[in-house]
């Protein structure tokens, strides 16, 4: 992705009610699945708004937004200094670029669908997990290629479970579980949403 995809959308985006509740039920499904602590610094990959990360934020330290979208970011510097941790926003691509920082779990939401090499993503979360670390990864099953009515920088019509699951273990995960987090309902038809979560 090298242009902002989201410009137009980020202004409104929080006003579709359908993508306000996937993300708080993929947050409720986060929540229940990972152990989260107030000692814990996440990140939060292609974190837009902010919409899962405000709901996570209360249960850790630090939450690090990482997100190539400078509009996107631009929401969620607006509520930064009202949620519940401290907030880091990087503006980056993080399928090119190299952090040094590492973290004790990466969360994400419907984000990645955008990125084009999913098993190179998946060794950049092992690298840049803690031992014991955790992924909390949530995205599209497979679909129709209907989900979509707009070109935002889409690789990926969904996934197959089984085949992300093992992409996770290629790149060195363990303890992988993918199970149900959501649906999203549009005019045109039901999405099902997974979450996989597993352990560096
Ligand atoms: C569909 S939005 C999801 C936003 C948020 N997680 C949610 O569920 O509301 C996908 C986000 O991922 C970001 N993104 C996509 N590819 C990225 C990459 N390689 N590095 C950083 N951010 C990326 C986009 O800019 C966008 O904000």
């Amino acid at each position: 992705m090298s242009k902002d995809h989201f410009e137009h959308k980020a202004g409104t985006y929080e006003k579709d009610d359908n993508r306000v509740s996937n993300v708080g039920n993929i947050a409720n499904s986060i929540i229940a699945s990972v152990s989260l602590d107030r000692n814990m610094q996440l990140m939060d990959f292609g974190s837009g708004t902010g919409l899962l990360l405000e709901r996570i934020a209360p249960f850790v330290k630090k939450i690090t937004a990482v997100d190539i979208s400078k509009s996107m970011n631009a929401q969620l510097a607006k509520k930064q200094a009202s949620l519940g941790c401290e907030i880091e926003i990087l503006e980056i691509d993080l399928a090119a670029a190299d952090i040094c920082q590492k973290y004790d779990g990466i969360i994400s939401s419907m984000t990645m669908h955008h990125v084009k090499d999913t098993e190179a993503m998946f060794g950049k979360f092992h690298a840049l997990l803690n031992e014991g670390g955790f992924i909390a990864i949530s995205d599209l099953d497979s679909e129709d290629g209907s989900f979509h009515t707009e070109d935002t920088g889409v690789y990926h019509s969904g996934f197959a479970r089984d085949s992300i699951a093992q992409a996770a273990q290629r790149a060195g995960f363990r303890d992988i579980e993918v199970k149900d987090a959501s649906v999203v309902r549009k005019p045109h038809g039901e999405y099902p949403v997974f979450l996989l979560t597993a352990k560096k």
